[in-house]
């Protein structure tokens, strides 16, 4: 693809971030229905490409209240996956991010990290947010630490909330503030 064509709407070093779109729908089909991708995530459902289609013209729709964004590498436009901000309140300034990277053979790379330090910049300088959320299986080892590397904190733990695999599982909450968000990113 040539530069000139590729979308961009936040950039990093290694990453961007682009609107979600239509073209995305096959490889978020396969990401989406890939045990090793979904093993800590909410759905328990097969995605159709119908579904898939549905909730790719949902994020579509431009709402300020949920931010979708595809994770994109810069050197070759390889679909990692994608982010969101989402239950967005401006009013208490806070939301809630979500990540799905399912380009599995890119993970422990320092993407997902690289890409949710850019959407919390945007939260936090753009959006003027003041407090962003997480939640993750206690075993999602990726998620917690890459969470924990861009300034979140523990807040606290849902004891035996979700059900997986016979079995129930802590939820771990985690959140950053932006005058800590702050300090981390001028540190860095
Ligand atoms: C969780 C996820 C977003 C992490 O993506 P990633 O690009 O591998 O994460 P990063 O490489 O930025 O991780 C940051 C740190 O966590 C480490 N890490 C990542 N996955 C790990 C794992 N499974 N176990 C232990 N450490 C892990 C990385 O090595 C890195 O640490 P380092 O900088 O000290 O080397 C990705 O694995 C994913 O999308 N999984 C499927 C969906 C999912 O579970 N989403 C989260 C729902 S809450």
């Amino acid at each position: 693809m040539k530069k000139e064509k590729t979308v961009i709407f936040l950039e990093g070093k290694r990453l961007y971030l682009r609107p979600v779109d239509l073209s995305d729908l096959e490889e978020f089909q396969r990401f989406a229905n890939d045990p090793d991708v979904r093993q800590y995530l909410l759905n328990v459902l097969p995605i159709s490409k119908m579904h898939e289609e549905n909730w790719i013209k949902k994020t579509m729709e431009r709402n300020p209240n949920d931010v979708t964004f595809a994770v994109v590498l810069k050197k070759d436009n390889k679909l990692l996956g994608c982010m969101s901000l989402g239950d967005i309140d401006y009013i208490n300034g806070f939301a809630t991010t979500g990540s799905m990277l399912g380009a599995k053979e890119e993970w422990n790379k320092g993407y997902a990290q690289e890409a949710k330090m850019l959407i919390l910049e945007y939260a936090f300088l753009t959006l003027n947010l003041r407090k962003v959320c997480s939640a993750a299986f206690y075993e999602n080892k990726g998620s917690i630490k890459h969470n924990l590397k861009c300034g979140y904190k523990i807040e606290g733990t849902l004891k035996r909330h979700y059900y997986r695999d016979g079995k129930y599982h802590d939820q771990v909450l985690l959140s950053v503030f932006k005058r800590d968000w702050l300090r981390l990113k001028k540190q860095n």
